[in-house]
Formats: C-alpha cells, sequence, structure tokens
C-alpha cells in the first residue's frame, strides 16, 4: 500500500555506512571482504603441506611431521589448501608419511570428516584438497570416504575437464554452497566422482624436494607437457602452484623436513625466504601471482602474511591464531625430547601479526552497525504496516 517514497525518508536516515558495514562484514570471503569478487584462480591461497602429518604429541613429535598443528587449527589459522598422501592400509584408505609404517595419521574418511565439521562452522570459506594418490585409488574408492564423510555436500565440480579460462568467485562458489575443491594426483577416471579433479589436467607445480634455499626454482615440473616452460604453462590455462618447503638430507637418501631453517623459509626477505620467491615467481609468470603456495610449519613466518601481502590484503577478519600449545613450535631442535604441552614459547604475537582474532578491534563497531541496520529494518517494517 506504501508507495516507496513514503519509506525514502526512513531509508535516508540510515546511516549508509553502517549498512555497508554490515553487509561488508557478513561477506568477507576466506578472511576478507575483498576477496568475495575475485577468481578462485587469481587469489594466492596459503597450503598446509601434508596437513595430517604432524610433528606434535600425537606423533611422539615425529621428525617426518610437516605441520606442528592439526588441520582444524590449520584452517582456521587461515590456511585455504590441505594436502595429505593416501594410501592403502589392509582394506582401509589411510593417510600415510610415505609409508603406513612411519606416520598414520588415520582414516580418509576421519580426515574428511574433520574437514566438512570445518566447513559447516565456516560458511564463508573457500576450502581446497589435494590428495596425493600413493597408491592408485580408483575415484570410486576415494568417493567412498568422501560420501561416508558426507563432505560431498560441499562438493565442487568442474564444467570442464580442463583447466578453464577462468574460475568462479569466492563469492559465486559459497553462494552455490560448492566451497570444496579437491584435486587428486593423479586420477585415471573421475566418471564415477565428476567432483574429483585430476590435479594437471587444472594446475601445474614447480619442483619439490629441494634441499637448498638458494634451489627454489619458479619453473614449472608437472605435468610434464609444459616441464621447464613458463609460456606454455601459462597459456595452458592451469594455475600456478608454488611447492615451497624445504627438506634436509639425513643421509642414505632420506629426507626430513628442515624444521632448522624454517624462519628463512617462511620469512619475507632475502634468497630461500618466501615472499622473494612468490615475487620472484611473480615477475617470472608475467605479473600472474601462484594460486597455490604450499609450505612446512605453517605457523612459522608467519606464511599467512605473505599470502596477505600477495593478495593485497591489509583487512583480515575471522581467524584464529595457533593455540601456541606445543612445545617443539619454537623451531629449537636441541631440545632432548622431553616434551610438556603447555609450555610452548609466548609467541601469539607474532603469529597472529597482521591476523585480525574475532575478539580485536572491530567487533564492537560491527555491533553498533547491527544495532543501527536493526533500527533501520524495524522502522522501515513498521511503515509498512
Ligand atoms: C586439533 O588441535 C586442537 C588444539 O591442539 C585440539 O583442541 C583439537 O581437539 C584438535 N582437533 C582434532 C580434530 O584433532
Ligand atoms: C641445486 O640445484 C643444482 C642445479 O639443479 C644441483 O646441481 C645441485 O645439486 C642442487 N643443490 C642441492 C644442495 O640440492
Ligand atoms: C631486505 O633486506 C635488505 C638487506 O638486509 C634490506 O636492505 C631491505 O630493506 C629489506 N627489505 C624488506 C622489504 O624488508
Ligand atoms: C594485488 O595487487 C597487485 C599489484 O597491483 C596485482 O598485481 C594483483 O593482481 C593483486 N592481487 C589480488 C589478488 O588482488
Ligand atoms: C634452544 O634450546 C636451548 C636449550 O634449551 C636454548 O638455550 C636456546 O636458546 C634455544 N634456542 C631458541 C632459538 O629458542
Amino acid at each position: 500500500m506504501l508507495a516507496i517514497k513514503n519509506l525514502l525518508p526512513i531509508l535516508l536516515s540510515c546511516a549508509p555506512a553502517a549498512i555497508a558495514e554490515v553487509i561488508r562484514r557478513n561477506t568477507a570471503c576466506n578472511n576478507s571482504p575483498s576477496l568475495c569478487s575475485k577468481s578462485y584462480g587469481e587469489i594466492t591461497h596459503l597450503g598446509a603441506h601434508d596437513s595430517p602429518f604432524l610433528r606434535d604429541a600425537s606423533t611422539g613429535y615425529s621428525v617426518s611431521g610437516n605441520q606442528f598443528y592439526n588441520t582444524t587449527v590449520q584452517l582456521s589459522a587461515g590456511v585455504r589448501l590441505v594436502t595429505g598422501q593416501v594410501h592403502k592400509n589392509n582394506n582401509d584408505w589411510h593417510l600415510c608419511h610415505s609409508d603406513c609404517k612411519l606416520l598414520d595419521a588415520g582414516t580418509l574418511e576421519s580426515w574428511l570428516s574433520e574437514i566438512k565439521t570445518w566447513l559447516d562452522g565456516n560458511p564463508n570459506d573457500v576450502v581446497t584438497v589435494l590428495l596425493v594418490n600413493s597408491d592408485d585409488a580408483t575415484d570410486s574408492e576415494l568417493a567412498t570416504a568422501f560420501e561416508a564423510s558426507e563432505i560431498t555436500q560441499y562438493a565442487y565440480t568442474p564444467s570442464s575437464t580442463s583447466a578453464p579460462t577462468s574460475w568462479p568467485t569466492l563469492q559465486e562458489l559459497i553462494s552455490k554452497g560448492t566451497r570444496l575443491l579437491t584435486f587428486v594426483a593423479s586420477l585415471s577416471s573421475n566418471s564415477n566422482a565428476k567432483y574429483l579433479m585430476d590435479e594437471f589436467a587444472y594446475i601445474w607445480e614447480n619442483p619439490f624436494e629441494v634441499t637448498s634455499a638458494s634451489n627454489f626454482s619458479c619453473l614449472p615440473e608437472r605435468p610434464s607437457t609444459v616441464s621447464k616452460d613458463i609460456p606454455s604453462a601459462l597459456s595452458s590455462n592451469r594455475l600456478p602452484f608454488m611447492n615451497h618447503f624445504l627438506d634436509k638430507d639425513i643421509g642414505l637418501g632420506i629426507e626430513e623436513p628442515d624444521v632448522d631453517a624454517v624462519a628463512t623459509t617462511n620469512g619475507q626477505n632475502g634468497t630461500g625466504n618466501l615472499l622473494t620467491a612468490a615475487q620472484t615467481c611473480k615477475s617470472a609468470y608475467s605479473g600472474r601471482q601462484p594460486s597455490f603456495i604450499l609450505v612446512d610449519f605453517f605457523d612459522k613466518g608467519p606464511a599467512i602474511d605473505v599470502v596477505d601481502e600477495l593478495n593485497n590484503v591489509t583487512d583480515a577478519t575471522g581467524r584464529v591464531p595457533v593455540p601456541n600449545t606445543n612445545a617443539d613450535d619454537n623451531s629449537n631442535s636441541t631440545s632432548s625430547g622431553t616434551y610438556a604441552t603447555g609450555f610452548g614459547p609466548a609467541e601469539t604475537g607474532s603469529v597472529s601479526s597482521g591476523a585480525a582474532s574475532p575478539s580485536s578491534t572491530g567487533t564492537s563497531d560491527a555491533s553498533k552497525s547491527y544495532v543501527t541496520s536493526g533500527l533501520c529494518i524495524a522502522l522501515a517494517l513498521a511503515s509498512l504496516i
């Protein structure tokens, strides 16, 4: 009954900035409002290499562990790509480091359930899973674990079996509820589970297994069709994937994550540092930033600062700093092996720098805005009655 002109004075009396603020905060995507309109392939996603393989109390501080904190903590702190190796263990598919006798992080299904629970609680986030298919599981075998964990409800299915010229924006993935992108290296067929994307059809990677800080390379290595050929890799539309973790050769051809070097490896400035390497590769790729950066001990650096820098994110919101309970999380391998959880170094400040925790400034502004806009909506509704 009411003409729109009767509403106008009321709506105009509402502070537009307050409403805009509410909308902005509600639509932060992967921790930043500025990323919502960006395409999935245009931004850089921080990856936790070997996400479930931990160097913490649960593994007796295994030197094979690549991360100090579990997948849930990683995601809450801003990681948006998690990788793991799938191995056959008896008749089950497990996440194991090289061999299930070395480090068995449990079933694929239970790891996917953990990620699914995180997605349930974080509706504005897009997550990528990359599975290294060590024992050649078929699409149906992998799909059994995906379906049992119920993570399939979030699965994104690509519209093409080759790399598209552009990917959906984060907002589109969030709005459609297809917030889980899954790549498998490699998969001979996905006819029974179209959401399992054969990694090297969509992505190319630089070398890994680097053991010297001066040996990180921007050159494509896999797939072989674009090996050492940056122009071919770029024109194939595949997404650039930057491995950036250092191994230590401990003899007999055995390598383990070089935890002692991580301050440099995940750092910002100089040879072997993450930001320097990413900027070098970005230049080598004619200004194209890597879509993924994969690191060990993700909380060191902190690596998320480098990703924010590449993404031009200065307003990160909603990240939870790592709990700082891992006594080994001090890059100090001289400690004897008697670990007591709860006595880690006080370094929350450095880990959370650049990453506003949910309780930091802005919350009060936001709740004020909610009140303001609530009043405006109430007024607008009242005027209709
Ligand atoms: C992950 O680690 C946190 C902190 O140590 C712990 O509270 C949580 O229970 C762990 N979650 C899983 C699924 O293991
Ligand atoms: C660094 O790379 C060069 C060239 O590929 C190779 O010859 C050398 O062995 C590498 N050094 C180390 C420590 O891996
Ligand atoms: C990087 O390090 C060099 C040498 O220590 C220094 O001159 C330069 O200002 C640093 N750059 C940044 C961005 O921190
Ligand atoms: C960040 O800014 C740089 C420099 O303007 C630009 O090249 C890049 O595409 C931007 N990245 C994102 C994700 O906005
Ligand atoms: C490593 O541990 C030793 C022995 O507790 C200590 O003296 C040293 O300061 C530690 N180094 C770092 C970098 O924390």
